[in-house]
């Protein structure tokens, strides 16, 4: 019951990007830099909108309540038989349970409405990481720390197939409702801590963008962001399964950020060290170089991240914060991505560092 109830709302998700496609409202969304912020911009322009694509942005971008009326007749239809995804109010309105849902990069998503406590993460490094996927046909993907799939399901459309994992049960079922929205059969998403996902199959191709931010214990980030205090410790263990799990000629592109001490990386000997434990060699690409002292973007951006608009806690955790930086002499943090493949016998790591060219690399914090 439970298996065809499942079938049922993936036809009907289907049915209804579909029926959303001939309304114009993928090509509304596509107008958008893909990044983050997107529902504040598009909040911006809505009353310019015509009333139909104007209730259909509301309902699937703005968390607005919608008389069905106001919808174009199958979208209404639709989305009133999918009540696992769309909820009805006393007064018959519908409105998406907790979700959005946004065309970008060539995908249906649906993700959650912006707030730095989600369990499902879509931002800036998402479409960095995007931009270096590099599927070839019959190749084998795979991508750890998925969160809504986006890597996987762009990686699955050119690829032989695809596995997402994700430990977030919240993100991985996000993710599976994208694979039904995009009519995907050769994607799949595993929920599972990266460690402990098994499997007999070796990849050609591991993408990964982990939590990347360095933060200290004493604060409590958000866990999707969190990468522990010097931003590595997800990026260790995602390197360390690439050791296994990658077939023999593949490769792994994962991104991350470190810190930097006296303007300069401080991180590379331990990505070296990793690398060579996991049997890889390792291509660096230093991409950004941001400040990272006390009143800096980065040093105000953690806090705000972290602590919100309490004021108590922003002070707790700006003590903290400042404690961190001065008692490891940090100044700086770098965005950088690894490109990583089997080292056959001679582990290394070569570095590009494209923050002294003044132009930078793609992707910043
Ligand atoms: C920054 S988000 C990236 C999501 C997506 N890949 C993207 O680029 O937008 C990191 C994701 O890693 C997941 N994650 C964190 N630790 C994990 C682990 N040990 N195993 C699997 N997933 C993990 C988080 O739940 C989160 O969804």
């Amino acid at each position: 019951m439970h298996v065809t109830r499942t079938l049922e709302t993936h036809r009907l998700l289907l049915d209804l990007t579909e029926a959303l496609e001939l309304t114009g409202f993928a090509s509304f969304c596509d107008s958008f830099h893909p990044g983050s912020g997107v529902e504040a911009r598009v909040a911006l322009i809505a009353d310019r909108l015509d009333p139909e694509l104007g209730a259909t942005v509301d309902l699937l971008l703005l968390r607005g309540a919608v008389e069905p009326e106001r919808l174009p007749g199958r979208v209404a239809e639709i989305a009133g038989r999918l009540d696992e995804i769309f909820v009805r109010d006393a007064d018959g309105r519908l409105a998406l349970d907790g979700l959005t849902l946004r065309h970008t990069m060539g995908l249906w998503l649906f993700l959650q409405p912006e707030h730095r406590r989600n369990a499902v993460y879509f931002g800036d490094d998402t479409i960095g990481l995007a931009a270096r996927l590099r599927p070839r046909p019959q190749s084998a993907c795979l991508d750890l720390c998925t969160g809504p799939g986006t890597q996987a399901l762009l990686a699955g459309r050119a690829a032989r197939m695809a596995v997402g994992v994700e430990v977030n049960p919240v993100a991985a079922a996000i993710a599976n409702l994208n694979v039904a929205a995009n009519g995907v059969s050769n994607t799949e998403i595993v929920l599972s801590d990266l460690a402990e996902f098994r499997t007999d199959q070796r990849f050609d191709f591991i993408s990964a963008n982990p939590p990347l931010l360095p933060v200290p214990p004493e604060i409590d980030y958000p866990f999707i962001g969190d990468g522990g205090e010097d931003g590595l410790r997800v990026t260790e263990r995602i390197l360390a399964r690439a050791g296994e799990l990658l077939a023999p000629e593949g490769v792994a592109e994962v991104i991350g950020v470190g810190l930097g001490v006296k303007g300069a990386p401080a991180f590379l000997d331990k990505l070296a060290a990793v690398g060579a434990e996991a049997g890889l060699f390792l291509n660096v690409f230093l991409l950004r170089r941001t400040e990272f002292a006390v009143g800096s973007g980065l040093f105000n951006g953690l806090i705000l991240s972290s602590a919100g608009t309490d004021p108590a806690v922003q002070a707790r955790h700006h003590i903290a914060l400042e404690g961190f930086v001065d008692a490891n002499a940090i100044d700086s943090a770098f965005t950088f991505a690894v490109h990583a493949r089997r080292a056959g016998g001679s582990p290394g790591i070569r570095v590009l560092n494209l923050t002294e060219t003044g132009f930078g690399g793609l992707w910043s914090v």
